[in-house]
C-alpha cells in the first residue's frame, strides 16, 4: 500500500501582509493544517513580503503547535511593497523570485488586503509565481464578490476575515460608551477604522450609534450644514440628552479655513502602498459642534481596538470554510486564484458549498453600496442591518430608563 500523499516533497509557504486583524493566525493555522495534510511541508515568511526580501526570514510551520485563536498574526506582518512606489522606486521583485527558488518554495499563500494581495496578483501575472491570494481587513473593503440576498433582492457586498472579529468589536464598545456619554448628556463622536470604506463604521450602529458619516459621502460646505441640522433635531429629540455619532477614520470633511474637503491625518507619511495614516476627525468635528451648536461633545478613537484580541467564532469557522477551497485549489493546481463566500450566510451555513474562487484580477477595492447607507439622514439602512446580522446577530444597546419622581418641595 502506498502511504506517501499526494504533494510530499513539495512545499508551500504562507505570508501575512498589511494592517493585522484577529483572523490571521486562525487563517495561517486551518491553511497549514489543510497543506500538511496533502504532504507539503509548510513555511511561514515572516514580515510579508520583506520577509523574502535580501536572504530571506522563513520559519518552517509544519509540525509546530499553533494556536488559531490568539489575535494578531505570529508571522508578523509589514506595508512591503516589493514593486517600486514613491517610498521605494527600486522594483525588489526579482529578489522575491530568487528567494523562492532560493527556498525551493512551489506554493505561496498571501494573506492580506487589496495591497499585499495586488502584489501578489503582480508576482502571478508577470512571473508565473503559483500563488493563492487568501482574504483579510476589518475595512471590509476587498471585492469578494459576495451576494447578499434579502427580500428576495441580490446586492453584491463584501466578506473578508477579520471584518467579523472587529465588528463584534466594534459593537461591544460602542454598547458601553453610552452610559459615561448619558451620564454628561453629550454626544459622542466615535471613530472608526475605514480609510476608504464604511463597512466597518456602521457596526457602531448595532451598538447603539444614532447617526454615522463615512468616507463613501463627502461632507461638502451644504452637506456639513445640513448635517449640524440633523445633529441639532436627534440630540434634542434623544430622551436622555445624548448620542453617538460613529464616523470613519477616512471622511472627507469640509474644511472652514482652508475652504475645501480635508482628511485628518495622524501622520501624512505614506507608507510603501502610498497610504498616508489617518487620525482625528473625531476630535475635528467634536469641537465644531461644541462650537457650532453648543452642545458638548467629546470625541473618542476606537484606533487598534476592532483589531486586537482573539479571533472570533464567526471568523474561525469562515477562515476554515475559506481554507477548505484553499485544498480544492492546490489539488486542481489552479493559481491566481482567491477563494471567497459566494453568498452572505449565518454561521452555521458557513460551508465550502458557499464558496468560490475568484481570479486575482477581480480584486480591488470595494464601497459601501449606496443602498446600504442613506446620507439623507446619515444612517445605515434596513440593508446593511440584515447584512451585518448574519455575521455578528442582532443589534444590541446596553440601555436602563431610569424614571424618578420629582421631588417638589413644601
Ligand atoms: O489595514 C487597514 C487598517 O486597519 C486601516 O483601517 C487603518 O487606516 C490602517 O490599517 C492603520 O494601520 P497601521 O496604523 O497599523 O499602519
Amino acid at each position: 500500500m502506498r502511504t506517501d500523499k499526494l504533494f510530499s516533497g513539495k512545499t508551500l509557504a504562507i505570508l501575512s501582509g498589511g494592517g493585522d486583524t484577529p483572523a490571521i493566525n486562525s487563517s495561517i493555522e486551518a491553511v497549514r493544517n489543510r497543506a500538511s495534510m496533502l504532504g507539503f511541508k509548510v513555511y511561514g515568511i515572516q514580515k510579508g513580503w520583506k520577509g523574502l526580501l535580501g536572504n530571506g526570514d522563513v520559519v518552517d510551520l509544519t509540525n509546530i503547535p499553533y494556536d488559531g485563536i490568539y489575535g494578531g498574526t505570529a508571522l508578523f506582518s509589514s506595508r512591503t511593497n516589493p514593486f517600486p512606489s514613491k517610498k521605494h522606486p527600486e522594483d525588489r521583485s526579482e529578489q522575491i523570485i530568487k528567494n523562492i527558488e532560493r527556498y525551493k518554495i512551489d506554493v505561496l499563500v498571501t494573506i492580506g488586503g487589496d495591497d499585499t494581495n495586488g502584489a501578489a496578483k503582480k508576482m502571478y501575472e508577470k512571473y508565473g509565481i503559483p500563488v493563492i491570494g487568501f482574504p483579510k481587513t476589518i475595512d471590509n473593503d476587498l471585492r469578494t464578490r459576495t451576494i447578499h440576498h434579502y427580500k428576495k433582492q441580490q446586492f453584491e457586498a463584501v466578506l473578508c476575515p477579520g471584518f467579523p472579529s472587529g465588528s463584534k468589536a466594534i459593537k461591544k464598545l460602542t454598547s458601553k460608551l453610552h452610559t459615561t456619554n448619558e451620564s454628561h448628556q453629550r454626544i459622542m463622536v466615535l471613530e472608526v477604522m475605514g480609510r476608504d470604506a464604511g463597512w466597518l463604521t456602521g457596526s457602531a450602529v448595532f451598538g447603539g450609534a444614532q447617526m454615522a458619516l463615512v468616507p463613501e459621502v463627502e461632507m461638502t460646505k451644504e452637506r456639513k450644514e445640513f448635517f449640524f441640522e440633523q445633529v441639532k433635531e436627534k440630540y434634542m429629540r434623544s430622551k436622555k440628552k445624548s448620542m453617538i455619532i460613529a464616523v470613519s477614520e477616512g471622511v472627507r470633511w469640509w474644511n472652514d479655513e482652508k475652504r475645501q474637503l480635508d482628511m485628518v491625518y495622524a501622520s501624512s507619511d505614506l507608507d510603501e502602498y502610498g497610504h498616508p495614516r489617518f487620525g482625528g476627525i473625531s476630535g475635528t468635528i467634536a469641537s465644531e459642534i461644541n462650537k457650532k451648536l453648543g452642545i458638548e461633545a467629546r470625541g473618542q478613537i476606537s484606533g487598534y481596538i476592532p483589531r486586537s484580541g482573539k479571533c472570533s467564532e464567526y471568523d474561525r469557522r469562515l477562515t476554515s470554510t475559506l481554507a477548505d477551497k484553499v485544498v480544492d485549489l492546490l489539488l486542481r493546481q489552479e493559481y491566481g486564484k482567491m477563494p471567497v463566500m459566494r453568498n452572505i450566510v449565518d454561521y452555521s451555513e458557513l460551508e465550502e458549498y458557499h464558496t468560490e474562487a475568484i481570479d486575482m484580477g477581480n480584486i480591488g477595492n470595494f464601497p459601501l453600496p449606496e443602498l446600504y447607507y442613506n446620507a439623507n439622514d446619515f444612517s445605515f439602512t434596513e440593508q446593511y442591518i440584515d447584512f451585518l446580522t448574519h455575521i455578528i446577530g442582532e443589534p444590541f444597546r446596553m440601555e436602563f430608563n431610569h424614571i424618578f419622581p420629582v421631588v417638589i418641595p413644601n
